[in-house]
């Protein structure tokens, strides 16, 4: 099979980091280029911790955008959100398609962006995007940019997504996040001591990841239902579990809602699930992993469903090395079993 060359921009974030550590076990993508502005010229292996004492590729140095040459099939950006946009055509000059892990292209719609992303929409350029979740969207191949989900969205939405596409809730559906404090990224200015024997609201009802739930929600019932959202902040380094408390249709019982599930997701590799939940989905069991843990429990009515990811993984970088994947015609899970799996406790 034909080997990639690719390219990673922010190569020197926490999600960078994760996309250079999966890339390097990866038979058929090779990096060849990635960026950092205030690493450049040095060793990427020196700055990545997983790489202190084993090296793969010492040669590779950072290198700043500007530097970006012809020589990359496509490119995963890890960059704040609101940076793309402005280097957007530059890095379209030398690549044919970008895999984005910000959230500049989810919407195109310029009420949500002024509203939840202006970053983005102040240094907008006009781009051929396409939204892409793995396990539920379609490959658009003459996108130029995929945009992935964001890791509080996409976690919600493989709570709510059998639900709705089976059209088995009505009304209101209250969802919360949470989430590790690697979310935040690294230059996050919240500290350790911050953070540890916590637990607090990051965002309740305006959080950004709000319209991308409404959106599959809306894309996928037939009746209309209302999102709630709220993020919260974990002391764990990684991980984000997501409850979603909905109401079913008067007719729909538990084994509706089993059915439902095991419909959506039994093809899907990276996406387990446990049924009724006990003990269901879990940070540890996803912690350093691809996979999505999917569980809930049926009561008088009312499902509450569970899921758990790895932020930095299924939120990000896996995320984005299983939709290239996918795109590039490589069997989905290729570099993306970990010997992490299954370690416990
Ligand atoms: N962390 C998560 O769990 C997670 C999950 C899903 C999606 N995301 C998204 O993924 C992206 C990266 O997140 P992260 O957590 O890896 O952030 P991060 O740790 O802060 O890393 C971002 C990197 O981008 C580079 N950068 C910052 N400003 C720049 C600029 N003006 N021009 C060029 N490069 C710049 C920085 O590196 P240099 O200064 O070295 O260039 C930095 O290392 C964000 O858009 C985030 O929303 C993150």
């Amino acid at each position: 099979m034909k080997t990639y060359k690719v390219g990673i921009l922010g190569g020197n974030g926490f999600v960078g980091g994760e996309l250079y550590r999966l890339l390097s076990a990866h038979p058929y993508f090779e990096v060849v280029f990635i960026s950092s502005e205030s690493k450049a010229g040095i060793p990427v292996e020196k700055t990545h911790k997983a790489f202190l004492y084993r090296k793969v590729n010492p040669k590779l140095t950072y290198q700043k955008m500007a530097d970006l040459t012809d020589e990359c099939d496509f490119i995963f950006s890890a960059l704040p959100t609101g940076i793309l946009p402005r280097h957007l055509s530059d890095v379209l000059d030398h690549t044919k398609q970008i895999f984005n892990i910000s959230g500049d292209y989810r919407f195109t719609d310029n009420n949500v962006l002024e509203r939840y992303y202006p970053a983005s929409l102040a240094t907008s350029v006009q781009a051929e995007s396409h939204y892409y979740i793995p396990e539920i969207s379609t490959v658009d191949p003459n996108a130029k940019v995929i945009n992935l989900p964001g890791c509080m969205a996409v976690a919600s939405i493989y709570a709510i997504y059998p639900l709705v596409l089976h059209s088995l809730i009505e009304g209101h559906v209250f969802i919360d996040a949470k989430t590790g404090s690697s979310g935040a990224g690294k230059s996050s200015k919240e500290t350790h001591a911050d953070r540890v024997n916590n637990f607090r609201l990051h965002k309740g009802f305006e959080h950004r990841h709000l319209p991308e739930i409404d959106h599959i929600a809306k894309t996928y019932s037939e009746h209309p239902v209302d999102i709630s959202f709220a993020a919260f902040s974990l002391d764990v380094a990684r991980g984000i579990f997501v409850s979603a408390y909905s109401v079913l249709k008067p007719s729909v019982d538990e084994s509706d809602v089993k059915k439902a599930f095991f419909q959506a997701y039994k093809s899907k590799p990276f996406i387990r699930y446990s049924g009724q939940a006990s003990p269901g989905p879990m940070i540890k069991t996803v912690h350093g992993t691809n996979y999505a843990e999917t569980g809930f429990v049926v009561r008088d009515g009312k499902c509450l469903s569970l899921v758990s990811i790895d932020n930095l993984i299924k939120g990000a970088a896996g995320q984005a090395i299983q939709a290239a994947n996918i795109y590039y015609g490589i069997p989905e899970s290729t570099g993306l079993t970990t010997e992490s799996e299954g370690i416990w406790p």
